[in-house]
């Protein structure tokens, strides 16, 4: 196999090729049907492991196991401060264990290892951030105007059973985002891994378990998302779900979730405007705006896939963005010095070469990239080149739909043009970015900017204390922040005549 992990990372005991099952109610169990899927490396088209492949019936013991962890068991009894200590010890065994989550990751979807493991300070962050919220949820006394003595409060309280549905293109942290700050609100959780990329999501699930959380409160049920997922969003016992993923799969768990009308909320795609004026620091501009678009392979809901570049600087802009992703190193993310993974799937593969075609028929020009790679390591594994195209026109399907794969459309702009509008153009709103030294102008674009998100003379940093999520079709909730909390509770308002 090419690129041998780096000595100092220990090869994932996980990724053993053997068969990995579903946790049910505190148990690893086959899925009721008996039926399995196959789990490859899209580097290398190698055999990872083999999972068992869960339907309606295993989502439903799923259900059942957390709604009964959930109105009977013990997590909804157990003070705060005893779930922040699960919680805190999650945290330190994901820490202790994180070269191996972040290599399992790399081996599943295909993300360089310096991504995945340099995602370790996130990840416990997150999970440290969620134990401290733990002991942290506070109501309000309210004064009302009621003539006479009534006290008036609000108590926060858990929503119930939380379907978390995630996507591969983080797997772990992905994990991490959603059930730590369900558990941590006090829900219990049935987690819907991607078929993509499950094998972390079990693994993390495990790992629950030995930090002790008691049985039922977290189940996972790998499975596809037509079957599994879906059952799940339509769970007439599930009182909430979580999702990430695309736009059309977020439209269709709303209306699935209609039945009950179970909460939703919906982190989903992007097409992001990345913004650069003449006065911008050109060359920390061009490494930003080149990772914006190309780093995890494109496959970022908030990637920087629009680069609007001022007129005067364009040529020149272009050429130092293009020579940022001509030197950058595509390979198996095993390899310590690979920049950019495989995309994650034969299906990714399709589509990201398929928008290549796409854009030339539309009467885009390719400035580089714009290939599948296949010679020496390239050839078993999804690999393409980073790509840019230019002369766009802001109405071609390559300037507005998410194209998930590491591909960029810039545009020129003139001062005083209708930039904003341009920039906001868009059926989606997750994030954004602007490049320039002028204070005001930072602000002024920051401010106009329709997008959970917007990022000045930087690019798609995250913290576990600020808030992300998406305006208009990219979605609605927030996770992060203290913010995120407030999607698993509900406010029940309290009554009291005192008199
Ligand atoms: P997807 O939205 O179909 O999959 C995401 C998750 O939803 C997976 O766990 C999947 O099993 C599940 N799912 C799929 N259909 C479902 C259904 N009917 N009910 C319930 N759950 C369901 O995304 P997919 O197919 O993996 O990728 C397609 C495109 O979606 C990508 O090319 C990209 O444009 C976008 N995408 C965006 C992501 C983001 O972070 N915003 C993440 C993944 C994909
Ligand atoms: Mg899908």
């Amino acid at each position: 196999m090419s690129g041998e992990p780096t000595p100092s990372v220990t090869y994932p005991a996980y990724a053993d090729g053997g068969l990995k099952r579903l946790l049910i109610d505190g148990h690893l169990v086959d899925s009721r049907s008996g039926a399995t899927f196959e789990c490859l490396n899209p580097a290398t088209g190698e055999t990872l492991a083999w999972i068992c492949e869960g339907d309606a019936e295993d989502i439903d013991l799923a259900v059942r196991a957390a709604r009964h962890a959930f109105d009977d068991g013990p997590w909804s009894k157990m003070k705060p401060y005893d779930r922040q200590i699960i919680l805190s010890r999650f945290a330190d065994l994901v820490d202790a264990r994180h070269d191996e989550i972040a290599c399992l990751d790399t081996l599943d979807m295909g993300m360089p290892l310096v991504r995945t493991m340099g995602n370790r300070r996130r990840a416990v962050g997150m999970l440290r951030f969620y134990a401290g919220l733990t002991t942290a949820l506070l109501g309000d006394t309210i004064d009302n105007s009621i003539p006479g003595e009534y006290l008036t409060y609000s108590l926060k309280e858990p929503v119930g059973v939380v379907g978390a549905i995630i996507p591969w293109n983080n797997p772990h942290i992905a994990f991490i985002w959603k059930v730590g700050a369900a558990l941590a609100a006090g829900c219990t959780v049935v987690l819907k891994p991607a078929e993509e990329a499950s094998l972390s999501a079990l693994l993390l699930g495990e790992m629950l378990l030995e930090a002790g959380l008691p049985a039922g409160v977290l189940n996972v049920v790998a499975g596809r998302g037509e079957v599994a997922g879906a059952a799940l969003a339509a769970h007439a016992d599930v009182d909430k779900i979580a999702f990430t993923g695309s736009t059309a799969t977020g439209q269709e768990i709303l209306r699935s979730s209609a039945g009950n009308l179970k909460r939703v909320t919906l982190e989903l795609g992007g097409k992001s405007p990345n913004i650069v004026f003449a006065d911008a620091d050109l060359e920390r501009a061009a490494e930003g705006a080149a990772m914006a678009a190309f780093g995890n392979s494109g496959q970022v809901c908030s990637a920087g896939t629009r680069l609007f570049v001022e007129r005067p600087i364009f040529d020149e802009f272009v050429d130092r963005v293009a020579k940022v992703a001509e030197g950058l190193k595509v390979g198996n993310g095993l390899d310590r010095s690979t920049q950019l993974g495989p995309l994650v799937s034969s299906a990714q593969l399709e589509r990201v070469t398929g928008y290549f075609e796409v854009a030339r028929g539309e009467g885009a020009a390719l400035r580089t990239g714009g290939v599948r790679l296949t010679d020496g390591e390239h050839s078993k594994g999804y690999f393409v080149a980073p790509t840019i195209f230019t002369e766009v026109e802001d109405e071609m399907r390559i300037a507005s739909e998410e194209v998930f794969g590491p591909v960029v459309s810039a545009f020129s702009f003139d001062e005083g043009e209708d930039l904003v509008r341009r920039a906001n153009a868009t059926t989606f709103g997750l994030g954004g970015g602007v490049w320039t030294r002028d204070v005001s102008k930072a602000h002024r674009y920051a401010r106009a900017i329709r997008a959970g998100t917007v990022w000045v003379n930087c690019y798609n940093l995250m913290d576990p204390a600020v808030p992300f999520g998406g305006y208009k079709m990219s979605g609605y909730g927030r996770e992060g922040g203290v913010h995120q909390l407030d999607e698993f509770l509900n406010v029940k308002a309290v009554w009291l005549r005192t008199d």
